[in-house]
Parts: structure tokens; C-alpha cells; sequence
């Protein structure tokens, strides 16, 4: 049994005698802390694709929507099997789950030997020499308070690995009333701007070219944690001079009230930043936004859409959508709809609304049915695959700077400043170069384009 959802194709790192397999569900932050579980069992551990010959399995989670919850359960009640025919596997589980049920996870699932959440992870190996010595159950899911939290260095990117993620900051302090992230990624605390810098400078030293820097809400970055730190357009701008032109930089994720002019203006004046940027909207309704606590209006969004486009013309918007949150009548539906046509988003990734325990939007009244949900977010989606393929359509005939990624036999994979998949043909040898690439057609989602020599 091959996963479908694994980072350990990702995970070149680790020499121990023993395996590991290590499953991510979720976001580019996970698929970052399952690099760093990686990096911190290298001495003991080497991964392995194939979870029948792991010694231990590590299901990083996702508690986002439920869906996510639900993969994990089933995921786990598969795993009882191989526990049973192999009584020395350990099977530890981590993220956002982890740190949203603790110990309650062993009551619902006793073959779980381990529990560790996102702030715990720098303690996995300290948990796994417990079980080895005879410690049945061990869990760490204590939540700092006062910013004490530890960053672990950067997880190393494998030998002719393109792109590399660094994480900023941890926590979020907004309270969205839909989202469960303040609960168990806990308050927001900005990471000191050297050692990002000195991550930067070994993720180069190393070979990475294109660097995305992580966090629920980069803008708010150096205002809150043990110290206070440079602004985010003062890191970004710090980034450029010392290493723009060895890398193409990108961050993720913004929020629209935090989006500063001078944020804006970075745009143009960094050459390394891409021209991309992801700024979740949610609603395209005033009285929706204000229910989700999301500080802005939809004026002062379109607002800053325009700001960024007349400056940076070029630029790619994208942006996450929720559906059928409740109280949303048509009305409020419709409005999401005419967001979607005035802005002509590059991509939209789009969600149900789903309830997450714990957070404000639990207890509101006007619960939306699951069925006018579902028929929302298919005509939400109709409608954005049309607007984002007539924005992709942009693109044929230029011809464009595409870095090369990926390989698989001679099909290449890069991507564009605007992070625009591109698939072309090509050798192995041209993963980790800039390449001039015709655009000859737009698909939903990616680019299909030709080498110009
Ligand atoms: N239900 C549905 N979507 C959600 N998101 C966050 N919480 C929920 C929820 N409870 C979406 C938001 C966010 C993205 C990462 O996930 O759109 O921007
Ligand atoms: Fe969740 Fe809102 Fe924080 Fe994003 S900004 S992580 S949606 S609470």
C-alpha cells in the first residue's frame, strides 16, 4: 500500500537504520513541519515510500474542515491491521489533530502510540526514546502562551530540489469565528529576521532557487513575539538585497486588512519578489465578512486589488472562497458571485463552510443545509474555472522566464514568476534552470508551452 497524500517522496534526508514513513495531510506549512519531523530523525531514521516496511509512521494533520479529520480516521483505522501483524511499529500522530484532541486520540484509537502537535514537534525524538523504553501512550500538545516558542531549523531540501519553504512566524492571533487555526497553532509569534536570513542563506547554499516564506498572516510579521522585529516589507526588502539575485522570493499567506501600501509598492521595487499574490477574500458580502471577524470590507478589498494592478499590471491574484457560511442568504451568495466577475481572480480555491468545534461561528444560528452548499460551490466553480482558463488565455503566445522544477522521463514541469504551472518537454538535466518558454496553450490550472532557444 502505496499512500495517496505522503511527503516522504519529499524527504531524501535521514541515514538511521530504521524507517519511517511520514504522511501529510494539508497545507504547505505541514508539508514544512513533516520536512523538519524528517530532519530531526535523520540520525535514527530513513524514509521510505513504502509504509509496510516503515518502523514508524507519522500522520501529520490537518484540522481545517472536517473532511480532512475524517481521512485521518479512516487512515488510521486501515493502519490497525499492519500494527497487528507487526506489533513494533510505532504510529505517531501529529498537526492540528494532534494538538485538537491530545490524549483523547488514544481513548478513540489505542494503537496510536504517539501524539505530538505543531508547537511540540522539536520534542519528537525525546517522545520516540519514551516508547522505546517501554512508555506506552506519550503525547505533548501544551500550547506556549508566552511566545516561547522553539522554530526549528530549516528542514534541508533534497539534492536538486527547486523550491524551498521557511517559516516566519507560527500562530495566528485574528480569530476568524469559521477557523480553528488560532486553537491549535496557538498566538502568533514572528521568528528573529536573522535566522530567517541564515535559513535563506543554506536553502541557496544548497541549490534552492525559488523561496516561499510561510505563515497564517505574513503581513503582521515582526510585530509580535519574544522580540519585536524588522516590518514584513522590511524583511522582504532585507531579502532582496542580500540574496535577489540568486532567488525568486513569494509569500504566503496575507491578510486583505493587513496589506499595507508599502507591502504593495514591494512589488515593483524588489526585483526578486514574485509577481504573485494570494489574499483569501471569503465573501464577497459585507455582512458575511463582519460575521467571520474579518476586518475589511469588500470596498477596501477592491480597494488594494486595484492598487496592486495598476502598479504591477502583470500581477497574479489568487484567493480562497467559503461558501454557505451561515447566515449567507442568495443575496449574500450573489454578491460572492460578483466579486468573483469583477476581480477575475487567476485561481480560487474554494471551500464548504465547515464547522470547526471550539470556534465562534459554532454557535451561530441560520446553519446553511449541506445541499445548497454543495450546489453553491458547484456554481461558484463553474463560474471561476471559466474566469480563471479566460485569465490563463492571457498568457498564450508570450513568451515567458519559466524555472524548471521537475522531471518525469521528458515531461518538465516549471513554473512562472505569476506561478503559472508550466508543462513542456525537455532533458532531466534543465530541472533547476531559468528557461525562455513559449506559451502555445492555456489549461485550467497550468500552461502547456515549448523551449525557445
Ligand atoms: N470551513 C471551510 N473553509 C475553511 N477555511 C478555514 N477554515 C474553514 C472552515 N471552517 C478555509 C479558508 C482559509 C483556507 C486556508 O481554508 O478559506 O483561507
Ligand atoms: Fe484562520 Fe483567519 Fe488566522 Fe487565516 S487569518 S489562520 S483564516 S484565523
Amino acid at each position: 500500500m502505496k499512500s495517496l497524500v505522503t511527503a516522504s517522496d519529499n524527504i531524501t534526508l535521514g541515514l538511521g537504520p530504521k524507517k519511517c514513513h511520514i504522511i501529510t495531510f494539508g497545507c504547505q506549512m505541514n508539508e514544512y513541519d513533516s520536512q523538519t519531523m524528517a530532519q530531526l530523525l535523520k540520525d535514527e531514521y530513513q524514509p521510505t515510500a513504502f509504509i509496510e516496511e516503515a518502523d514508524l509512521i507519522l500522520i501529520n494533520t490537518c484540522s481545517i474542515r472536517q473532511k480532512a479529520e475524517h481521512k485521518l480516521y479512516s487512515l488510521l483505522g486501515r493502519l490497525k491491521a499492519l500494527k497487528k501483524k507487526k506489533p513494533n511499529l510505532k504510529i505517531g500522530v501529529a498537526g492540528c489533530v494532534a494538538q485538537q484532541l491530545g490524549n483523547k486520540l488514544f481513548e478513540k484509537m489505542p494503537h496510536v502510540d504517539l501524539v505530538i502537535g505543531p508547537q511540540g514537534l522539536y520534542k519528537l525524538p525525546e517522545l520516540l526514546k519514551a516508547l522505546e523504553n517501554g512508555i506506552k501512550h506519550v503525547s505533548e500538545t501544551a500550547l506556549a502562551s508566552d511566545f516561547k516558542i522553539p522554530f526549528v531549523n530549516a528542514p534541508l531540501p533534497k539534492s536538486g530540489q527547486v523550491r524551498g519553504f521557511v517559516t516566519i512566524m507560527q500562530g495566528c492571533d485574528n480569530f476568524c469565528t469559521y477557523c480553528i487555526v488560532p486553537y491549535v497553532r496557538g498566538r502568533e509569534t514572528s521568528r528573529p529576521s536573522n535566522d530567517i536570513l541564515n535559513e535563506i542563506e543554506s536553502l541557496i547554499k544548497q541549490g534552492v532557487k525559488d523561496i516561499t516564506l510561510l505563515g497564517q498572516n505574513v503581513n503582521s510579521y515582526g510585530k509580535k513575539g519574544p522580540h519585536k522585529d524588522i516590518s514584513f516589507p522590511k524583511l522582504l526588502t532585507l531579502i532582496d538585497k542580500n540574496f535577489g539575485k540568486d532567488i525568486r522570493l513569494r509569500f504566503t499567506t496575507s491578510h486583505p486588512k493587513d496589506l499595507s501600501d508599502e507591502l504593495i509598492d514591494c512589488f515593483v521595487e524588489l526585483k526578486s519578489l514574485c509577481e504573485h499574490l494570494h489574499l483569501p477574500v471569503q465573501s464577497g458580502s459585507d455582512k458575511i465578512l463582519k460575521a467571520m471577524n474579518r476586518h475589511y470590507k469588500i470596498e477596501h478589498y477592491l480597494e488594494k486589488v486595484n492598487r496592486l494592478r495598476k502598479i504591477c499590471p502583470e500581477i497574479t491574484i489568487t484567493t480562497d472562497i467559503i461558501v454557505g457560511f451561515p447566515g449567507e442568504s442568495h443575496d449574500d451568495f450573489l454578491r460572492t458571485l460578483d466579486l468573483l466577475k469583477t476581480v477575475r481572480f487567476d485561481q480560487a480555491f474554494a471551500f464548504k463552510y465547515s464547522e470547526r468545534p471550539g470556534t465562534a461561528a459554532e454557535a451561530f444560528k441560520n446553519k446553511i443545509p449541506e445541499e445548497i452548499k454543495s450546489e453553491r460551490l458547484t456554481t461558484l466553480l463553474e463560474l471561476q474555472n471559466q474566469i480563471g482558463l479566460e485569465q490563463y488565455k492571457k498568457m498564450e503566445t508570450k513568451t515567458v522566464k519559466v524555472l524548471i522544477e521537475s522531471h518525469q522521463g521528458k515531461k518538465l514541469v516549471g513554473r512562472t514568476r505569476g506561478n503559472h504551472i508550466v508543462n513542456l518537454t525537455g532533458n532531466e538535466e534543465l530541472v533547476g534552470r531559468l528557461l525562455n518558454v513559449y506559451i502555445e496553450r492555456a489549461c485550467h490550472h497550468s500552461l502547456n508551452g515549448i523551449i525557445v532557444h
